[in-house]
């Protein structure tokens, strides 16, 4: 059960079965780096699946206004008339990526090879996170950029151009800071390397390979030069991230059996279907199609009793997203479960050690934080009164805790959640309709 109020709180609980099928929005991460790359590719690009959550439309809404025409076709799909990454034009305006910061640091690599002078801003969240380790790749290829705090945060002021090849290695794995350097190497003299410490997600690699942009992989690193993408048309699988919430709902709603359709199985976003396993949970990963460059499929899952575990090390740039619902997951198994090395947490829409922590508390679980991990005892979750803190992702956990428990819960701050997900309310709805 779940309702909705004006004063933006919404009301879950009852335990009702999850059962049927279900679509989650078009995977984020996909569409922005399609609407990017059709953006400078010389052509029209088809996207069809584009999600309808916040996050993507300020990528749409900033390339707009560099010039970009984006023409909607139905609900979901839109045609990109890119011209070659030298139409864009300089902004009119502040360009607002929201509280999105794939947006920033994407656009911060694409403009560092601009001559014009483009201004990025974003939410009072946003204007929190750190920019530094875009903007520092990004000077020493030649760009110039500025910023709050010589750089560290946002706004960001960028007039680029007149970039060099370079090999950057990165301090902390991070998809959408290597996203940006190459990027950035598309237009700069000679070879850009970027090396990580550990894998992040591979869609930036997947896709480019597939538009036609030269890229050589070797481990974790990534090595481009100038070049553009040709135009192309995808049709966006779900997102991994999304249907994790759906995962872990039926996991621990008892007499749950659903089957989330259509959604991107590549393995550096899957990796919390292996967490769920190694807890109990009993998920089928169904592997049907293959959309440009990424393997496509549906996830069938059965409630399961489930038993902590350890999440750590590598594993954290690959699960680091879907670190709130495993907490939830963690909150209703049996034993302790332990996050280690998740310092990246603290940097995300909202310092998600802290807040994953106030979730649980609210649960009545017993949950520590330290500088870089959370250790989590499972116990018998209660209903409370949760917020979301502004962040997405903590607002659908929390409801997905609170779905799982008998008594009535609010989460304010609900609207949040349609940074990614506008439909939750309406697919948990559908999900749990007595049949
Ligand atoms: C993203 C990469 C991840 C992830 C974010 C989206 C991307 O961040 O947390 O939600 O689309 O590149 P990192 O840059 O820390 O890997």
């Amino acid at each position: 059960m779940s309702t909705i109020d004006p004063h933006d709180v919404a009301t879950f609980g009852g335990a009702a079965p999850l059962r049927g099928r279900v679509r989650v929005p078009g995977d984020k991460g996909i569409a922005h780096r399609a609407l990017v790359f059709a953006s400078i590719a010389d052509g029209v690009s088809t996207i069809m699946g584009l999600p309808d959550g916040a996050d993507v439309a300020s990528t749409r809404a900033a390339l707009v206004a560099l010039g970009v025409p984006v023409e909607s076709r139905t609900q979901d799909a839109a045609l990109v008339y890119g011209a070659g990454i030298d139409a864009l034009r300089e902004p009119a305006d502040v360009v607002d990526c929201g509280n999105s910061g794939t947006t920033m640091r994407l656009m911060s690599g694409l403009l560092a090879g601009r001559s014009f002078l483009s201004v990025l801003g974003g939410d009072a969240s946003l204007r929190t996170r750190p920019m530094a380790r875009v903007v520092e790749p990004l000077r020493a290829m030649g760009a110039a950029i500025d910023g709050r705090d010589n750089g560290a945060l946002a706004p960001l002021v960028i007039r680029g151009g007149g970039l060099r090849g370079r090999a950057v290695s990165l301090p902390v794995a991070s998809a959408q800071v290597k996203t940006a350097v190459v990027l950035a190497g598309l237009q700069a003299d000679g070879v850009t390397e970027v090396t990580e410490p550990s894998a992040s997600r591979d869609h930036t690699e997947r896709m480019l390979a597939v538009v036609g942009v030269p890229i050589e992989v070797d481990g974790t690193t990534v090595r481009v030069r100038a070049g553009a993408p040709d135009p192309f048309t995808v049709s966006v699988p779900g997102d991994a991230s999304s249907a994790a919430f759906w995962c872990v709902a039926a996991s621990i709603t008892p007499g749950s059996e659903i089957v989330v359709e259509g959604v991107s199985l590549n393995p550096t976003r899957i990796a919390f279907v292996d967490v769920l396993r190694r807890m109990g949970a009993t998920i089928d990963v169904v592997h049907h199609d293959d959309e440009l460059g990424e393997p496509v499929g549906d996830l069938h899952v059965v409630a399961a009793a489930l038993h902590g575990t350890t999440i750590g090390g590598d594993e954290i740039p690959l699960v680091q997203d879907e670190i709130p619902v495993l907490a939830v997951a963690a909150a209703f198994a049996d034993g302790p479960t332990h996050v280690t090395e998740a310092g990246e947490l603290r940097v995300k829409e909202s310092d998600r050690l802290a807040t994953v922590a106030a979730v649980l508390g609210e649960l009545g679980v017993g949950v520590e934080t330290s500088s870089d991990g959370l250790a989590i005892h499972g116990g018998r979750p209660r209903a409370g009164s949760f917020t979301s803190f502004g962040d997405h992702r903590i607002a659908m956990a929390a409801a997905i805790a609170a779905h799982a428990i008998d008594g009535t819960s609010r989460v304010s701050g609900w609207r949040a959640s349609a940074v990614s997900y506008p439909s939750f309310g309406d697919d948990l709805a559908r999900l749990t309709e007595p049949s």
